[in-house]
């Protein structure tokens, strides 16, 4: 047996020769490791291959990830067929409606953990496995800031769920009908029928949501097996594609490619163009802008209107269409969708596969059957991207709307504000049958963003107020700082920046000014004299910070929506 301190420097020893424990003798180091390394079995020999680890975010309460068991040992298995050492390790589990008050605000201490796990562990390389919505983009945010080789997977998308020959999907319809509970159209009986079936199996919400857009994203990034984002959680091709990924991942090690030269500006500007075509998730806008901000790279949100203006949005996909991931994969799925829009790409950009985007998509195409899911760039859904971006003296940093999950006839509206000072007003007033609302004013939500909320909470879907549900409106302007989920639709403008809670001009609105939303023009204007802003800006004063912990650290370093809601201290500079 080869003696442990005489290791041969090859490019796999060299990177872990970096990561001994710290004892002041190398040798001692090495000597006590190896000890410890023995009773799986592996020897000095095996630390001579390219050692892989897994980021595993199983969770027993996080739902979404529940299924990850044989994913995990069919990523294994690659690994060893192609000659590496495979090791699993846990980090943060994020799962989106068991996490209180909201997993954003854990988002950035996800991508810390997988950070600083992949770099403070004998690893040369990685395999990222999320699915539920921040999963994905912390762990990217994280791969970016280690730069150590990594590839992304996900758990996939659940299958689709039924209820009377209506296909339901997780989570577009716990909201629709959600709402028609309340509005009396659906009853105690047939709302529990339904929750019985809104998520059927093992996977991530099975729509054009956050996770989903987080999947396709990666792979138009390429950091993601083309085609694995859309195979469903339990069909037997994404334990091939899971397998696939861990003889990628050695590969990867053995070329040295590090996440910093596949995601490069140009890929960003790919992910962005197909988060347009895809008419994918708000959140994508945030998560996007900060794994960008881990390499150092800029992404203004002017950059996501401008490619949104001349992108068509051709996935007919809920909540911006009709159908759901499960028809999205029979179709062809992110490559597919890229095929369609390939003259927007930059298609030589290298990828986890070693071959270019153009490359890995030079096959994709969509069976004819399967037209009407993956339009064609000439017969698109849209002309235009799903997501546009506002800005005036309301949102001088920008806000975004998801144009096209939003009702045509609020595109242009002027309307009187009614102001709800934060979540909990919101939730106490929003029914009140004395509350003083029309179905032409606009709802206003403050003190929800990332400071003020403090993790800018998906409650920027506000609730209609009862008594206009019970006359039939289903859709109005709201305003607010904080996000939605990318599962939910209506007229809704999301991430106002800089938030009220730091002094943002959201702040100063109250009940009864107009707001004037020109969604064409990208006008977001608070029609209130500048001198009366003025005035009322001098009563203001910040809300009180948490005390102590995690959320303290938050609310002092977190960054607006529109630099990405990272930590100002985790940004490449
Ligand atoms: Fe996990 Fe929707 S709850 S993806």
């Amino acid at each position: 047996m080869p003696h442990m301190s005489v290791r041969p420097e090859t490019a796999s020893a060299q990177q872990t020769n970096q990561k001994f424990t710290s004892y002041g003798d190398l040798g001692f180091s090495r000597f006590i490791r190896m000890a410890f390394a023995r009773h799986t079995g592996l020897g000095p020999e095996d630390y001579e291959k390219p050692v892989v680890g897994i980021c595993d975010t199983t969770s027993d309460i996080n739902r979404c990830h529940t299924h990850f068991g044989p994913i995990i040992e069919a990523i294994k298995r690659g690994i060893l067929m192609e000659g590496g050492i495979p090791l699993g390790f846990p980090t943060i589990s994020l799962g989106e409606v068991f996490t209180s008050p909201t997993t954003m605000l854990y988002r950035n201490l996800a991508a810390m953990d997988t950070e600083e796990m992949i770099r403070a562990q004998p690893l040369d390389g990685v395999v990222l496995l999320g699915g539920c919505d921040k999963t994905t983009p912390a762990q990217l945010m994280g791969a970016a800031s280690a730069d150590v080789p990594a590839i992304q997977f996900t758990g996939g998308p659940m299958a689709n769920g039924e209820y009377e020959g209506r296909t339901l999907g997780a989570c577009s319809d716990c909201r629709y009908f959600w709402q028609e509970y309340r509005a009396g159209e659906v009853t105690e009986e047939e709302l529990d029928a339904i929750n019985k079936s809104l998520a059927p199996t093992a996977g991530h919400c099975m729509v054009m949501g956050s996770a989903s857009t987080m999947a396709v994203v990666s792979e138009a990034l390429g950091m993601m097996l083309p085609g694995a984002a859309a195979i469903p959680a339990t069909d037997n091709r994404r334990l091939e594609a899971a397998q696939q990924t861990g003889r990628l991942i050695v590969r990867l090690v053995q070329s040295g490619t590090r996440p910093s030269d596949i995601m490069t500006r140009r890929a960003f500007e790919n992910a962005i163009r197909l988060l347009m075509a895809v008419g994918g998730s708000t959140n994508a806008v945030i998560h996007l802008v900060a794994i960008a901000g881990r390499l150092g790279i800029e992404l203004p949100l002017a950059l996501f209107d401008e490619l949104g203006k001349s992108t068509p949005l051709v996935a007919n996909l809920r909540p911006a269409g009709k159908y759901q991931m499960e028809e999205f994969f029979r179709a062809g799925g992110a490559p597919a969708v890229m095929q369609e829009i390939s003259d927007l790409l930059h298609l030589e950009e290298p990828t986890v596969t070693g071959h270019t985007l153009g490359e890995n998509i030079k096959d994709a195409g969509v069976p004819p059957a399967y037209r009407d899911i993956i339009r064609s760039a000439r017969e698109p859904l849209h002309r235009d991207g799903g997501i546009a971006v506002l800005r005036g003296n309301l949102a001088p940093g920008g806000a975004v709307i998801k144009s096209k999950a939003a009702s045509p006839s609020l595109m242009k509206h002027r309307g009187r504000a009614v102001v709800f000072s934060g979540i909990e007003d919101l939730q106490e007033r929003i029914d009140d049958p004395e509350l003083d609302v029309e179905a032409d004013d606009v709802l206003v939500l403050k003190n929800a963003g990332p400071v003020g909320a403090p993790g800018m909470p998906e409650a920027g879907l506000l609730p209609i107020p009862k008594k206009l549900l019970e006359r039939g409106v289903r859709d109005m302007v709201r305003i607010s700082d904080c996000r939605m989920s990318g599962t939910a639709s209506g007229t809704i403008v999301l991430h106002v920046a800089p938030e009220a809670a730091i002094g943002g001009p959201l702040v100063l609105v109250q009940t009864g000014d107009e707001i004037e939303m020109d969604v064409e023009t990208r006008r977001l204007q608070l029609l209130v004299d500048e001198k009366e802003l003025a005035r009322r800006k001098k009563s203001w004063q910040p809300p009180p910070k948490v005390e102590r912990g995690y959320t303290r650290l938050y609310q002092e370093h977190v960054l607006q929506a529109n630099e990405g809601c990272d930590f100002d201290f985790l940004r490449r500079v």
